[in-house]
């Protein structure tokens, strides 16, 4: 079980993580943090659940977290001029920060562009932003992140359309959930005051997931079919299509994957 007293320890970093509400088990850490930011919490409270009852993925997807096996947290953040078409800039932060507390423990992990972190192209954890708009201005956003990391947590294959892994499965060993924790606060801390700047483009880019191969992306619009190039301003994905013509797919509510893998 994590301890909540030992979190508290070493918290805030960079000015998150306090105040940290914790709960053995709760429905959604996300909607719990939301609750809070509604009620004036300020930037940085962090809400940590061992298990979530409705965990929540993207595209309205259940996200399974089951006790003593992961990562379920939400951050209250309340950034300045933050814009719709910006908001995706704090998924990659997410993204981001997991993936370089996955490299303190040894594991070179990738972005599947926008949100997902792939080890050996098996999902190891997921971000989620919800954001709260007063009118054209961002009231608040809420950054969920769930990390598989015993092998406990990994949902069975038939319930998840990406094929799913944890953290311990590469490492090879038991690894401490309040370190990992921590590192990926410090994550997001370290690269929130250079959100969508082009050091941080430059780092996500880094660790795009599917470089130079052909992936489908799925839109509201429609598909789009194209050979990842990289990121391109904002953090929209760059595409080559099959006739040699550049796309350029926004942040959004947007699927991808790769062709070889499409019919899964
Ligand atoms: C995804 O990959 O679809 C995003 C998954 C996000 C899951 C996290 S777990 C903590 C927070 N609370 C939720 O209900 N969802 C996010």
């Amino acid at each position: 079980m994590l301890n909540a007293e030992r979190l508290r320890a070493s918290l805030p970093i960079y000015g998150l993580g306090e105040p940290l509400y914790f709960y053995p088990i709760i429905g959604s850490t996300n909607d719990r943090a939301a609750d809070f930011a509604r009620q004036g919490s300020p930037h940085g409270t962090l809400v940590v659940a061992e298990e979530q009852t409705s965990g929540r993925g993207r595209a309205g997807r259940y996200w399974f977290t089951s006790p003593d096996s992961a990562l379920a947290l939400s951050l209250v953040l309340r950034p300045q001029g933050l814009t719709l078409q910006t908001l995706g800039e704090l998924t990659a932060l997410g993204a981001l920060a997991v993936v370089e507390a996955l490299e303190n423990v040894g594991i070179e992990a990738l972005i599947k562009w926008p949100n997902d972190v792939l080890i050996h192209g098996r999902k190891v954890a997921g971000v989620l932003i919800e954001a709260s708009w007063l009118g054209n201005e961002l009231e608040f956003a809420i950054l969920g992140i769930g990390v598989n990391v015993r092998p406990k947590s990994v949902p069975p294959e038939e319930e998840v359309d990406t094929p799913a892994t944890c953290v311990e499965a590469i490492v090879g060993q038991r690894v401490d959930r309040h370190d990992l924790l921590l590192d990926v606060i410090r994550g997001v801390g370290k690269w929130y005051p250079h959100l969508g700047l082009p050091e941080m483009l430059v780092a996500w880019d880094q660790r795009l997931a599917y470089r130079g191969r052909m992936v489908k992306v799925q839109q509201l619009e429609g598909e789009v079919l194209g050979r990842v190039q990289g990121l391109a301003a904002g953090g929209s994905l760059q595409l080559t299509s099959e006739n040699g013509e550049t796309i350029e797919v926004a942040v959004g509510e947007v699927h991808l994957r790769p062709v070889d893998m499409s019919s899964k």
